[in-house]
């Protein structure tokens, strides 16, 4: 703990020109607290550039040019259930902002989890071998129908919010449709394209993972960006064990699909991945292409270069899952080495 404390105390105020002074006023407060209490408080300054350089850290992430436009909201101080949840709901929308997404974090105190992987995300059900909605929610929406909650069984059921507190029983909450902005799915040339009667929600806030700054865990601290389209188009509607899709897009355009050779999962995944990128901005709603995201991406090891820091990364994440040898980042390696703060995967608490 005090040894993080300490890489974290000198990073932030290496980076924000705090001076000598502060540094050691500050450091003398910590180890004054860690010696009395086991533990320190971040300040909020703190909590806020630290969930910053977590995602300035996080390796698989293409987005992370942006990562300085993070707005962060500290609910560190909330022990009541209810009061958990608002934050939660506040955090959808204002995260949403109407379509025009901003990256944002919630940070809530340390014996609070939440058990959604993601805040927003759709049931999955298994009926005799034969699954209706997400595939990768199955686990979940069992726990969430065990404690109660009663899924309207299509494919696309927003699933509740899974609070809990230290070692109560978790608690769910509907989230109110209101809240929960999403895309239909449509084409820009097949109209066709709607019978598929695909959609998508808006915005991605990843509830499942830990935040660690300076030797400080949060396992509660959802953080979302935009969607790149192909996590949409060539992952989640595409996968054939998520909503497998690419059999129904080939149907539109009487692709071969006896021939692997006829190209027609390729030639589908562009048509699929066109109707995403082109229903999200038709409805007003934040995404980038895959193009785009590398060249800022590249703008990103730029902008990190000058400042002296080596860009870490995962490269078989950052790879888009479309055409990766189109953009640069396929044709060059990358260092996966762990940077603090960053954001961790956690045992699953069902
Ligand atoms: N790939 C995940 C999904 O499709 C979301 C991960 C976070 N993505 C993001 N653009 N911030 O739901």
């Amino acid at each position: 703990m005090i040894q993080a404390a300490k890489e974290f105390l000198t990073t932030y105020c290496f980076e924000l020109q705090k001076n000598e002074q502060y540094y050691s006023e500050r450091w003398t407060e910590i180890n004054d607290e860690i010696a009395r209490t086991g533990t320190y408080t971040l300040t909020l300054e703190e909590l806020e550039y630290g969930a910053k350089l977590a995602w300035r850290n996080s390796n698989k992430c293409i987005g992370r040019l942006f990562w300085q436009t993070m707005t962060v909201h500290d609910y560190r101080s909330l022990h009541d259930v209810q009061d958990i949840r608002d934050a939660l709901i506040h955090h959808i929308i204002f995260a949403t902002n109407q379509g025009k997404i901003k990256p944002t974090l919630s940070v809530f105190h340390p014996s609070v989890r939440i058990w959604n992987h993601q805040l927003l995300r759709y049931a999955g059900y298994e009926k005799d071998g034969e699954v209706i909605g997400d595939s990768d929610s199955i686990a979940f929406t069992k726990i969430c129908e065990e404690l109660g909650w009663v899924g309207a069984g299509t494919r696309f059921d927003i699933l509740p919010l899974v609070i809990q507190i230290g070692d109560e029983k978790p608690e769910w909450f509907e989230i109110p449709k209101e809240h929960v902005l999403e895309v239909a799915i449509s084409h820009p040339e097949k109209p066709e394209f709607e019978h598929l009667h695909l959609k998508w929600y808006a915005v991605p806030i990843i509830s499942s993972m830990k935040l660690e700054i300076g030797g400080i865990e949060f396992p509660a601290a959802p953080f979302n960006g935009w969607y790149m389209g192909t996590e949409i188009g060539a992952r989640n509607l595409a996968d054939v064990d998520r909503y497998n899709q690419l059999p129904q897009v080939a149907e539109l355009y009487q692709l071969n699909q006896k021939s692997a050779s006829s190209l027609w999962k390729d030639r589908a995944l562009v048509e699929l991945n066109l109707a995403v990128l082109h229903s999200f901005k038709e409805q007003g709603v934040s995404i980038v292409d895959h193009h785009t995201a590398a060249v800022q991406f590249k703008q990103f090891e730029q902008q990190e270069q000058k400042n002296g820091r080596e860009v870490t990364g995962m490269w078989s994440w950052l790879i888009p899952p479309m055409s990766p040898a189109a953009t640069h980042v396929f044709h060059k390696p990358y260092s996966n080495e762990t940077k603090s703060p960053n954001f961790f995967y956690q045992k699953n608490p069902y």
